[in-house]
């Protein structure tokens, strides 16, 4: 049965649609609305989308499909579409599918509650969308955060910045989330205290470019290092972690932050897009290969335990075989932890889509994909064998998703039944391991006993 006062949201894309997902929910929640435990019994149903490749878009496309009917015969029935394409398309959105209800950008989702309050006292369909040079009007969603009841309730992310400035040439995020703007840091401050007050544990301090956060306050500048130093000794937290990186102009001091504070995960996820020199001018990011390996050298001199997970993307324009066997050079030079490895695909808007054609046929791009992430899964799985035996802290999540063929255990003896639990490595490592579910939330020791390219098997040693 549908509740007038009930919504559902699914989330598309990356942590920072994660965490604006969350502060709707908030925002929602703080005027009465429930949560719906699916989309059937909700009145109000939002998509919180991503516009970063065409295949995101394409799904949200098909599941607005999927409430065309039940929007004829449910009068009341409210869909919204926010977010990075409810942005990038915007009126189309609402002409092309008539059972939308609200389109919102990204940088108005604010509004949220009151564009739904509105469409319930006078039917009406709105559409809401940011300008991409204001950015600081979402400050009061990001203050006014309850830390109601996520899911996850002892982990958290904070953004300490929004919008980008690069314009990667293939990149829709600076047009859909507009510049960059660094919030104060004394509201990241008292986030992060609020959240510790409530039982988190471990803050993702997050950004597009999370190494460029600059904050002037009379004559000081703020760097992400000051925000990691000023978090580091509240009560209660046990982790800092902080994603994504840029690799140009990146900022040492964050590497000794690493170092020096016990707190700060040793974890460095910073995509090199390409190992082409050509291709990476081409994409105008704005260093060569060989700089960013030896930034990756000097965090490794600075944190040498660090690990370094990558973004790439294949098949981008004018990609040919030797721009390929550059980037399969350049992950086999870092041996990352992990990668993501994207297809390109256009995005209309963006340089690339205006000036390059998108010439790398599709089979090509998928083998490149396949190739590359091969040899990612050969390195990853040379290196982790080397975790075997060695005894490694992790943060528990929660029961693993898939199940794995773990080794059977008996030295537990505590009374809740064993399950399959996954956790983390400071090093963003995943663990596998029998427990119980009273170790959610809990930091504890795990012994490594077999590794593969993404996952560790481990036993539980102790608290
Ligand atoms: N096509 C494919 N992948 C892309 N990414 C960003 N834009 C595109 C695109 N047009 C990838 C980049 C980025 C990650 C979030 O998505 O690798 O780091
Ligand atoms: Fe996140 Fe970029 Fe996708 Fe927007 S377009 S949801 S910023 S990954």
């Amino acid at each position: 049965m549908v509740m007038n006062n009930t919504f559902y949201i699914e989330t598309m894309g990356c942590q920072m649609n994660k965490l604006d997902s969350e502060l709707v929910a908030g925002q929602l929640q703080n005027l009465g609305y429930q949560p719906a435990d699916n989309p059937t019994q909700a009145a109000v149903i939002i998509f919180n989308t991503c516009s970063v490749r065409q295949h995101a878009e394409d799904k949200v496309i098909s599941k607005i499909g999927q409430f065309r009917r039940r929007h004829q015969q449910q009068k009341d029935l409210i869909l919204a579409v926010i977010g990075c394409m409810a942005q990038r398309l915007g009126q189309d959105l609402l002409d092309s599918h008539q059972q939308v209800d609200i389109v919102c950008g990204p940088g108005q989702i604010h509004q949220l509650s009151k564009m739904i309050a509105d469409i319930q006292n006078q039917r009406q369909r709105l559409l809401n969308l940011n300008d991409p040079a204001e950015n600081e009007n979402l400050e009061n969603l990001d203050t006014s955060r309850q830390h109601h009841d996520s899911p996850l309730p002892f982990m958290a992310y904070v953004r300490v910045m929004r919008g980008c400035n690069n314009f990667c040439s293939y990149c829709i995020v600076p047009y859909v989330r507009g510049r960059e703007h660094s919030r104060p840091i004394e509201h990241i401050v008292d986030e992060c205290r609020q959240l510790t007050e409530n039982g988190v544990k471990e803050i993702t301090l997050l950004g597009q470019t999370v190494n460029s956060y600059k904050y002037q306050d009379n004559n000081q500048t703020f760097t992400l290092a000051d925000v990691m130093k000023k978090i580091h000794d509240l009560p209660g937290l046990a982790r800092i972690r902080f994603v994504t990186n840029y690799p140009r102009n990146f900022d040492e001091r964050i590497l000794h932050a690493m170092a020096d504070l016990p707190k700060v995960c040793e974890y460095l996820h910073i995509p090199a897009q390409s190992g082409s020199d050509r291709i990476l001018k081409a994409m105008n990011r704005h260093y060569t290969a060989a700089q960013y390996a030896d930034l990756i050298q000097k965090a490794r001199d600075i944190v040498p335990n660090i690990t370094i997970a990558g973004d790439f993307i294949v098949g981008y324009c004018n990609e040919d075989d030797q721009d390929f066997n550059d980037t399969k050079a350049l992950v086999q030079k870092i041996r990352y932890k992990n990668c993501f490895i994207f297809k390109y695909s256009p995005r209309p808007g963006t340089r690339a889509d205006d000036k390059l054609a998108d010439n790398v046929p599709d089979p090509i791009k998928r083998r490149r994909n396949t190739e590359l992430l091969e040899l990612q899964n050969q390195i990853a799985c040379e290196d982790n064998q080397q975790l075997i035996g060695k005894s490694v802290e992790i943060l528990v999540e929660g029961p693993s998703k898939k199940p794995h063929l773990n080794i059977p255990q008996n030295q537990l003896n505590l009374d809740d039944p064993v399950l399959q639990l996954t956790g983390r490595t400071p090093g963003d490592q995943i663990v596998v391991f029998n427990g119980t579910r009273k170790l959610i939330g809990q930091i504890i020791n795990t012994k490594i006993e077999k590794a593969s390219a993404l996952t560790l098997f481990a036993t539980y040693e102790s608290p």
